[in-house]
């Protein structure tokens, strides 16, 4: 049967909705990013952030609403993220949604913010299965092998930071504003210099990730090299743009590495995969995802990215799982809850 979903996302530091029609697809995606109010800390403060998407998400909702040429009572679906996140900032986006559930006795659909990201990419293209997905964000890194819609294995997953968090944190130690990715790849150039810090090899068996050894090897090569003042935890050369650059590039460089090493492994075993997909906030990455895509060229396997507007947090993708978990009969009551 046709349906009309409206989806809410406030799983971290954005507040955002999305209308999306099974026959139209698409409708509207409206967002309000609270990075500028996390900047000055460097980083995303979780009572911060919830009290922001309380004050917005009214608004981001009904401008959804307003470009899809919508209503409360046109909908037929409520989709909110309701796992994983900050648990502050998760209850008000589910919270906001019940209501409308059951205000206007609506269906409702609990999505996990990772699937969101899986099959981000079917948002603009169409991708076979099956197909492995590499997902970097803020918050996570995972390889995963997608069998079908809403049937995926992880197959590898970082054990400790995320690839995003990674740049992130190298940018703060060279003082760099929040958040460190797009940072870093503008100020990167595509030389390589190693020779900056030693690079910590990730585990060649596993296809698990460790990210949190490269902001440690960074540290100690800054303050070998006289840059870096452990005492007072302070970067001494915040005017040298040269050494800003040389540690973007090795840091860049370094990361496509472990993303290229990863996907070439997990290719091996699974010779069915019939494409590659790179999603979530780091895919935004020009140089990454040329990267992987020459291994994918390389071995005649599509390549595909979603558009920077939907590797980042968004609320068309929850709208997307929850236009299949709708078909797939995948309702949830009214006593969803979060899970972190
Ligand atoms: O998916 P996302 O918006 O939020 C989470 O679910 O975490 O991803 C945000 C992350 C941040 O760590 C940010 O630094 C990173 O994505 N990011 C980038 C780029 N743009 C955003 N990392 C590398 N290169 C970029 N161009
Ligand atoms: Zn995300």
């Amino acid at each position: 049967m046709p349906h009309k979903i409206l989806s809410i996302e406030t799983s971290c530091d954005e507040t955002a909705a999305a209308v999306y029609e099974s026959e139209k697809g698409l409708m509207s995606s409206v967002l309000f990013s609270q990075v500028e109010q996390h900047k000055k800390f460097g980083g995303v403060v979780p009572e911060l952030a919830s009290r922001s998407h309380i004050e917005k998400i009214s608004t981001i909702v009904q401008d959804a609403l307003k470009q899809a040429n919508s209503t409360f009572e046109s909908i037929d679906i409520v989709a909110v993220t309701n796992s994983p996140g900050l648990p502050g900032s998760l209850l008000v986006g589910l919270c906001f949604a019940k209501s409308i559930a059951w205000a206007k006795n609506k269906k409702l659909i609990g999505v996990n913010h990772v699937e969101g990201h899986i099959f981000s990419s079917f948002l603009e293209q169409n991708v076979p299965f099956p197909h492995l997905c590499l997902v970097a964000s803020g918050g996570h890194t995972s390889l995963c092998l997608v069998k079908d819609f809403g049937k995926y294995e992880v197959i590898g997953k970082t054990l400790d930071d995320a690839a995003g968090e990674a740049f992130d944190k190298i940018a703060k130690l060279i003082n760099l504003p929040y958040p460190g990715g797009p940072i870093i790849e503008n100020l990167a150039t595509e030389e390589r210099f190693y020779d900056f810090f030693t690079y910590p090899r990730s585990n060649k068996k596993t296809l698990n990730f460790s990210f949190s050894g490269l902001k440690t090897a960074v540290l100690y090569d800054l303050v070998k090299r006289g840059h870096y003042d452990m005492k007072t935890k302070t970067f001494l050369n915040s005017k040298d743009t040269a050494l800003q650059k040389k540690v973007a590039s090795s840091l860049l460089v370094c990361i496509g590495d472990i993303f290229c090493e990863k996907i070439e492994l997990a290719l091996k075993p699974y010779p069915e995969v019939k494409a590659v997909t790179f999603a979530g906030g780091v895919a935004c990455n020009k140089y990454l995802k040329q990267r992987i895509s020459k291994i994918c060229d390389n071995k005649n396997i599509p390549f595909f990215a979603p558009s920077p507007k939907f590797c980042t947090d968004n609320g068309a993708m929850i709208a997307f799982v929850a236009q299949y978990k709708a078909e797939q009969n995948k309702f949830s009551n009214l006593e969803l809850d979060i899970f972190t």
